[in-house]
């Protein structure tokens, strides 16, 4: 089985990759590297180079017969989306056709889209069920409802076999700290860095946390059911942030966090109901907060420890490198002075 997954080299794709490759699939990934990092993957697989809007795509559907396409390619920072829409949409949007296109042209049998949780926007039921109305407050929001439109419309134009998963917050080993969910991220960053925490507001606003793993497993579940619709994957669980900071605590020992006034348009509370994909993908998030964030904070750990440890090697290769250099210099000195001597 030949499974493309566009978006492969970042935070969650590269943990998409490690899961299909164990299930014993064969992976191909298309990504243009603009968040992405090829360090993230290390198993055996097969790389195009490619922006999924650009037309050379279609050599590489042509040339391998995929079975599944998983769409996590995108542009996912919903704040920049705001500030460059059109960015936003032409690879949502138009990305996002290219590959239904393509998908339905080769005959893929299965095409899942990561679609968010910004689609709700504005509506803060609790929980979200995902036939409630949808109000995105973000071009990014849109990008991903329009998104999830078309790929129904291809399921019952063109027949091919879609289904859209609605994540929630994601975090996990790899996150950047730009884009969505990155609080967890931003929090791990600054805590190896040395910087302090901040909560804004009170801390008791909530959010759906969910590791990357779960979200993995959803997305390989998603690929054996004839389901095709859209389906929040999240623990239906509201975390405060104070949570977040408890299970940081467990990990790392006491930790130094301030307060600062709650932005405005934050949304307080957020929480998905995970009923359907509990039914339909027969799957349940297997991680509590404390254990996903003990991963994470682990996955960290050891990558600072690493990044210091090249620095450190980095510095120690510069001053020998400068060493060199100023030994250099006296010998070179020493021996225009024997010159010099010599004509004095
Ligand atoms: N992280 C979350 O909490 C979260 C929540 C909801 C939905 N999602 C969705 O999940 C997907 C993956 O998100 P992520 O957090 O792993 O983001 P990420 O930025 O880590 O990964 C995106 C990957 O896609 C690549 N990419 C971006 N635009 C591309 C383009 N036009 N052509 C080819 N490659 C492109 C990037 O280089 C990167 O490797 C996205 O579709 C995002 O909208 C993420």
């Amino acid at each position: 089985m030949k499974v493309l997954i566009t978006g492969g080299y970042g935070f969650i794709g590269s943990h998409v990759t490690e899961r299909f490759y164990k299930e014993g699939y064969e992976i191909y990934i298309i990504d243009n590297l603009s968040t992405g990092d090829k360090d993230h993957v290390k198993i055996k697989h097969k790389f195009y180079e490619l922006d999924v809007i650009d037309s050379k795509c279609q050599e590489v559907f042509s040339n391998v017969k995929f079975d599944v396409v998983i769409h996590l390619a995108a542009h996912i920072d919903a704040v920049a989306s705001v500030e460059k829409p059109s960015f936003d949409a032409t690879a949502n949007i138009l990305g996002l056709i290219n590959m239904l296109e393509l998908s339905s042209k080769y005959d893929v049998k299965k095409f899942i889209l990561a679609s968010s949780a910004a689609v709700y926007g504005s509506n803060e039921e609790i929980p979200l069920i995902e036939d409630t109305s949808l109000n995105p407050i973000s071009p990014y929001g849109v990008s991903k409802l329009t998104g999830e439109n078309y790929c129904k419309l291809w399921k019952n134009t063109y027949g091919l076999e879609t289904v859209c998963l609605r994540f929630s917050n994601v975090y996990g080993p790899r996150q950047s700290v730009k884009g969505e969910g990155g609080v967890v991220a931003v929090f791990m960053n600054n805590l190896f860095l040395e910087k302090e925490l901040c909560i804004y507001g009170t801390g008791e606003q909530t959010r759906d946390f969910i590791y990357v793993e779960d979200v993995v497993d959803a997305i390989y579940k998603s690929c054996d059911y004839s389901y095709s619709d859209v389906i929040n994957v999240s623990v239906d669980t509201q975390y405060s942030l104070i949570n977040l900071i408890d299970a940081i605590k467990n990990v790392h020992g006491d930790t130094d966090f301030r307060h600062e006034q709650l932005r405005k348009g934050d949304i307080l509370h957020s929480r998905l109901s995970n009923k359907r994909a509990k039914k339909e993908l027969n799957w349940t998030p297997l991680y509590t907060l404390n254990k996903g964030i003990f991963k994470t904070y682990k996955w960290y750990e050891e990558y600072f420890k690493e990044k210091n440890l090249a620095k450190d090697k980095n510095h120690y290769n510069k001053e020998h490198e400068n060493l060199e250099k100023d030994e250099k210099k006296k010998r070179t000195y020493s021996k225009d002075s024997c010159h010099i001597l010599k004509i004095y």
